[in-house]
């Protein structure tokens, strides 16, 4: 089985702390679905932007990005980084909340490849592997 890992970054819609009920909606349907479709990966939502990363077979990532990115809660879904894996980074978790909150520092990871001229194409792909490395870290220090 050919496997793939995705990472894009949005405009979140959604106000929060006010709406952590929402974000709430979005884990529980993304932990249900993705274990069905044997997904794994992990959300960051900070200071306006979501991040995620998605891995697993080629078919499945690309059945949740579609669903992904004409979901009205979020806009400007950019794909930055895509390419086959041998091994799963995020193999515990069907969908991690890495995290949630203000962080200015998690946020300059994420807003510049949002308004990369070009857009995800166009973005530097350092930055896009800085993103997805903080995202693991995130994703470990969450699980602790
Ligand atoms: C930021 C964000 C991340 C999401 N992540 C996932 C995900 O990992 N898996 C998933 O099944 N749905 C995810 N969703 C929800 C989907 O967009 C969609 O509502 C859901 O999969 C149902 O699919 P459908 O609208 O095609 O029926 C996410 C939504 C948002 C706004």
């Amino acid at each position: 089985m050919s496997l793939k890992t995705l990472l894009y970054v949005s405009e979140s819609l959604l106000r929060l702390p006010e709406e952590a009920g929402r974000l709430r909606n979005i884990l529980e349907t993304s932990r249900s679905r993705n274990a069905a479709l044997e997904v794994t990966g992990a959300l960051v939502a900070a200071r306006g932007h979501f991040a995620q990363v998605l891995e697993g077979p080629d078919g499945a990532v690309a059945s949740i990005m579609a669903s992904v990115s004409r979901d009205p809660r979020h806009r400007r879904v950019t794909t930055v980084l895509e390419r086959a894996i041998a091994h799963r980074q995020f193999e515990a978790w069907s969908m991690c909340l890495a995290y949630s909150g203000n962080s200015f520092y998690v946020d300059r990871h994420i807003a510049p490849l949002l308004d990369a001229p070009g857009g995800g194409a166009g973005a530097p792909p350092l930055l896009a592997s800085q993103l997805f490395y903080l995202i693991r870290e995130l994703t470990l220090a969450a699980r602790r």
